[in-house]
């Protein structure tokens, strides 16, 4: 058996880690896209400052940052327990990865789902590569849950899908190592949460019309009146001297709940659309106290 020296093995897992760390899932509402606009709206200062993201999604803020500190929360439990095991058990993940990457096609996509739905109680390691898996194969990158909270999106139709990618795997882990990750709704926060604390809030967005409505994340939708709840978390936690920045859709109801608040409007290319033609430049709000 080949033993590395330290050196060489410090070396090898080196020059597995590309500076640039990126989101490891698609997620509805990534904002991935976005970077280039919101990052010279963070405040001075913000690279001394804990991250906190409530809504934390595919985490694209977060990763593009690679802060030293952060609390990473979402009310999904299979995303908080897949951002986990990459966090703890990267090298598991990967392992269990590449065997369910290797024998893709759609058959197997069904018998992935399958066992995913039943197998709760698998280690966290090969639950997080089912997770993974089903996200990089799976129609447009969607997570949706039937009433039981069984995953049950079709597969999509990729031709190659890049399924494993060892090295943002390890670029992923490697960022989240002073992330603490817990699966909470976002009014937790109210405990969480500390003077000097930078927050950016990623809700489900308002709909821009009835039609638009895409507020299914996890198992519920988000309401106006969790928009409301929100708003009066952002309030409380204004009060209590944090740098918060919001998202949301540019409508009158979400300008109207913040009004006594810095509001920019960025231009945002929708991703992740069921229908192609729709898919195209709208404008959000980006809510500031600072
Ligand atoms: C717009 S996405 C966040 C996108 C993320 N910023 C990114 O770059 O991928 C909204 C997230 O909020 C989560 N969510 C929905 N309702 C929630 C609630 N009541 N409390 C906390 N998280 C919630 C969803 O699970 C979803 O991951």
């Amino acid at each position: 058996m080949l033993h590395m020296t330290t050196s060489a093995a410090v070396a090898a897992r080196v020059e597995r880690q590309p500076r640039e760390a990126a989101p490891f899932v698609k997620w509805a509402g990534g904002k991935g896209r976005l970077l280039s606009q919101l990052r010279p709206l963070l405040p001075s200062g913000a690279e001394h400052m804990r991250h906190v993201e409530p809504f934390v999604g595919g985490g694209a803020l977060f990763f593009s940052r690679r802060p030293r500190r952060a609390l990473l929360t979402d009310i999904n439990p299979a995303l908080v327990a897949t951002y986990l095991a990459i966090r703890d058990d990267v090298r598991a993940v990967i392992e269990a990865l590449r065997g369910l990457a290797d024998h893709h096609s759609k058959e197997s996509y069904y018998q992935i789902r399958e066992r995913y739905n039943e197998s709760r109680r698998v280690s966290g390691a090969k639950r997080a590569a089912m997770f993974i898996y089903l996200n990089k194969t799976c129609f447009n990158g969607l997570h949706r849950v039937n009433r039981k909270g069984e995953f049950n999106v079709p597969v999509g139709s990729y031709k190659n899908p890049r399924i494993l990618n060892e090295d943002a795997l390890h670029a992923a882990s490697h960022a989240l190592q002073g992330a603490q990750l817990e699966c909470t709704p976002f009014d937790a926060l109210l405990e969480k949460a500390k003077p000097g604390d930078f927050v950016y809030f990623d809700p489900p967005y308002e709909p821009v019309s009835q039609t638009a409505s895409f507020t299914s994340y996890a198992r519920n939708g988000f309401s106006q009146d969790d928009q409301r709840r929100l708003c009066d978390v952002y309030k409380a936690l204004d009060r209590r001297g944090c740098k918060l920045m919001l998202s949301n859709s540019d409508v009158p109801f979400i300008r109207s709940l913040y009004c006594n608040f810095n509001i920019d409007t960025v231009a945002a290319p929708r991703a992740i659309n069921c229908n192609a033609k729709k898919r195209g430049k709208v404008t959000e709000v980006l809510v500031r106290n600072y």
